[in-house]
This record gives structure tokens, sequence and C-alpha cells, in this order.
């Protein structure tokens, strides 16, 4: 099957790499014409086009339209550029044959992968992602069951944030793990996952000073490092927008304590049949409140210097992995996120020290959100600037490490390549792609996610996203 160009355009869909294909290159008075022939029947998913617009003497370059197949649209532009020159501008019979089979940029996304005590068959991970599904009590539900099921082909899943205790939540809908309703509920989902040979961790959590009065039963403040408000809107359960509470700096004497509840957060996760749990020290949430200057204004052994704001990240590190191994425990980051306000005035030096004690503690995993991209996927809006924290930590993390963040599967794999991380974690693309494994594996489309339904609801934007085929296999 052909594709001509229409006015200079070569519309190149994004499966055409994932067969044999050949493309070839034919002038006509200074023009510059592309053609692609692929065996594929299914040409109707352009994801992005090329236009030969810049004139660069007598040849025409390609320039990328769409920056989500970059990679390969770059190497496809270097052969194209490289036979112009070499075959001069009126060679008809210049030709250029890419034989990529299988979607070979994406390849590496399919080598398995050792994370501390869990064997992933591949390094397509399911990102963390808030669906605020669950029943009252935060007790996880069957349709919650039914999602993550049909997930389960991720190399491993990532649950949604999970309060480890009343005061920890944070969002209307969100589960728990801190009774026995909680581990039992759980326990349907583990079940459901292994048995499809998937791998599926907790992540627990604390909102902080994201939480609101309302959550904790005795109609208490949020608490926090120290009492600075949280920035943006928090919801309450029945899912309405209120201004943030001035939390109540915790006491040292009560940190201890604190500690404790997530660590028996972790052996609930466990007694759930989990294998093993993902530490929430990202976007904003207590763990995030603690370690950054911004919203860290203590002046006991929690706060101050930065190994001072480090201590109770890296004290429920050191307990969580004396009750169930640091092998199956992983921990979220996201420096230079601004998620809820969150700042630190120097995030090189206190990440730096952060990511060094991690690595010592021989975690399974590190996983590190790029700021690049909204830190929880609200927007698209992609920030060109931001610092590569793949790039800038991966250095100091010899362990497995997770980047997250705004990826395709192309761009993941170029980071595989590149060496900066060892896995990839999508968020929104499994929100709509309950087989992304399966279509990333061959070359398909992906369904576009539905913001609307992101956050709380039902069945819908949940559990009825089309797959390729009727049922998941197993990995
Ligand atoms: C609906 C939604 C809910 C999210 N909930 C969480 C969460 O519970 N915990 C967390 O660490 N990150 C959460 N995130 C952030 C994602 O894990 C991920 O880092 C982010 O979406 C960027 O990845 P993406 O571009 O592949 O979607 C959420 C993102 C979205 C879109």
């Amino acid at each position: 099957m052909w594709v001509s160009p229409t006015g200079g355009t070569a519309v190149l869909p994004r499966t055409v790499w994932s067969e044999e294909s050949t493309v070839s290159v034919r002038w006509q008075t200074q023009r510059c014409f592309v053609f692609i022939r692929t065996r594929l029947a299914r040409l109707d998913n352009a994801s992005f086009a090329g236009r030969t617009r810049r004139q660069c003497g007598n040849a025409q370059t390609l320039t990328e339209e769409n920056a989500t197949s970059s990679l390969r649209f770059e190497r496809l532009t270097e052969l194209l550029i490289s036979r112009i020159f070499l075959s001069g501008p009126h060679d008809n019979n210049a030709r250029i044959s890419c034989r990529n089979r299988g979607g070979v940029r994406t390849q590496i996304l399919f080598r398995p992968l050792q994370l501390g005590a869990l064997k992933l068959p591949h390094r397509l991970v399911m990102a963390p992602l808030t669906r605020m599904r669950a029943a009252a009590e935060g007790v996880p539900t069957a349709l919650m069951a039914e999602y993550y099921r049909q997930r389960a082909t991720a190399g491993l899943t990532i649950t949604e944030g999970t309060a480890i205790s009343t005061q920890a939540h944070g969002c209307p809908s969100s589960p728990g793990i801190y009774t026995p309703e909680h581990i039992a509920a759980w326990r349907i989902i583990t079940d459901h996952v292994h048995k499809l040979n998937g791998r599926i961790l907790m992540q627990i959590q604390h909102n902080g000073r994201g939480s609101l009065a309302v959550y904790n039963a005795d109609g208490s403040l949020p608490v926090g490092p120290s009492a600075i408000r949280y920035e943006g809107k928090v919801y309450t359960p029945a899912f309405e927008p209120l201004d943030p509470e001035t939390p109540r700096a915790l006491e040292t004497s009560e940190i201890p304590s604190l500690i404790g509840i997530f660590v028996q957060a972790a052996k609930n996760a466990m007694s759930a049949g989990f294998d093993g749990v993902e530490l929430q020290g990202a976007n904003g949430h207590l763990i995030d409140q603690f370690l950054c200057d911004g919203s860290n204004k203590r002046t006991d052994a929690y706060g101050g210097t930065i190994a001072g704001r480090a201590r109770f990240l890296l004290t429920i590190v050191d307990s969580v992995s004396a009750a169930i191994g640091a092998n199956r425990l992983g921990v979220r980051l996201s420096p230079y996120g601004r998620y809820g306000g969150i700042s630190d005035t120097d995030p090189i030096a206190l990440f730096t020290y952060v990511v060094q004690e991690l690595s010592r503690r021989r975690i399974a995993y590190l996983h590190l959100i790029e700021a690049r991209g909204s830190e929880i996927g609200v927007t698209d809006e992609l920030h060109a600037n931001a610092p590569n924290n793949a790039a800038l930590f991966r250095h100091i993390f010899p362990g497995p490490l997770i980047s997250a963040g705004a990826y395709t599967p192309e761009s993941g794999a170029a980071v595989l390549e590149s060496g900066r991380a060892d896995a990839i974690a999508f968020g929104r693309l499994f929100i709509a792609n309950p087989d992304l494994v399966a279509r990333v594996r061959h070359g398909a489309a992906l369904n576009a996610p539905d913001r609307a339904t992101f956050y709380g609801g039902g069945a819908r934007g949940y559990t009825d996203y089309p797959t390729l085929r009727p049922e998941p296999v197993a990995a």
C-alpha cells in the first residue's frame, strides 16, 4: 500500500514503523516527494505529519510537526536527507529502505527487568493514578477490581495513592489501607492481578496539609511539618472545592507514631497480597512537604538542614524496609515539582542528598517524575525547559530507576536507550488503554484519555475504554 504526499505533505502514520516498510523519494522540478510502502493494511491512524517545507539548496528536508513520534521521524529524516544529498536532486531512483520490524524503536521497553524482589517481564509500568471511585470509608469496590484486572498486563501496576489513616485522606472517594475491610477488599484486587501473572504495588500516602478537617473523625485540622498552607483547592468528601486550611504543625513527639502508621500501612498492604509498596514522596504530599524548605520551617530534628528535612522520609524508608524488606519498597519523588505550592530553594542539593541516601539503602527502585509535564496530568502542556530529573539524578542512583511524566512509548524507549532510566511509568496512557502493552508491542493506535472522567464517577471513562482483544491475556 502506498501513501502519496499531497501538496508536499507526507503523512506518516504511526503504524508504518511497526512493520517492514519502504520509503522512497522522488524529485520533480525542485520538489521532493516521499512515498511510503508498508505491508500494513490499516493506515488510518496517522499521528504525525511531516512536511517538505524547508529548502536546502536543491534538497528539501522533512521537518517534524508533532513531537510525539519525534525519534522515528528523526531517523527517517536523517535517512532521507543523506540519501537526497548523495543521489542529487534529479535522481528519480533515490530509494531508501527502512526495515523496522515490530516497532524496533520501542523494542527496548520489552526487555525484562529485575526490580528488587520483582521480576518484570517488560518495562511498561502503570503509574499511580488516583481515580476517586472507592466506596464509603475508602473501601475498594468491585469496579476498582475490574479496572485493575483490565490493566494487569502492565510490567508493574502501582495503585492509586492510598491513605494510611483517616487523617491521611485528602481526596474524596480515595481508598485506604488501615482497616480489615480495606485489606479484604484490596485482596480481591491483588488476586485478580496475580491470576493474570501481574505484579502490583500499593502507593501509600499521607496528604498532610493537602487534607481538610472534614476528613478527620474529630474535626481536627490537617497536619503538616509547619503551619503553612497548601496552594490550590482541596476537595471535600462530597467533591466540593474548598480553600485549604492552615495545617497544624506536627509535634516532634508525634512523628515516631506517624512513622509507625506508615509501617503498619505497608504491613497491611502485604497482608492484602501486594508485592510491595511505593512511598508517595512526590507531588506535594506529606513526605514532600517535609523535604522541601518552602513547607518545612521546623527547627527540630525533622527540619532545618537538608539532612533534617530528609529525616522523616529516610526514617520511614528504614522502618518500612525493616518490616517488609527494602527489595519490596519503591520511593516516588518529584524534584522541581510545584503541585500544591511545594517549593524548595535548592532542589539539586536536596534531591542529590535524598537520592544518594536512598541508593545506600538499596530500595527496590526510585521513581522520578519529570517536571516537564503536569504533575497529575491535568493539562497536556509541556514545559520544554524544565530540568531533566532522570539526567540529573541517574548517575547517583545505580539501582532500578523508573521515570514518569508525559512519555510516549517512543520517547520512553529513547530514555531507556540513553540509560537514564530502566523502566517508564505511563499514567494517562494506561487510563485510556487497558491493553497499552499489547498496543505498543503491535504498534497499534492508542485511545485518547477523557479528562472529564479522570476523577470520580463510575464505569464511564474507567472500565469502558476499548481494547484490541476482549480480554487481557497474561503477560
Ligand atoms: C488522574 C490522575 C491521577 C493521578 N494520581 C496520582 C497518584 O495517586 N499518585 C501519584 O504519585 N501520582 C498521580 N498522578 C500522576 C501520574 O502518576 C503521572 O506521574 C502523571 O500523570 C504523568 O504521567 P503521564 O504523562 O504518563 O500521565 C496522577 C495523574 C493523573 C492523570
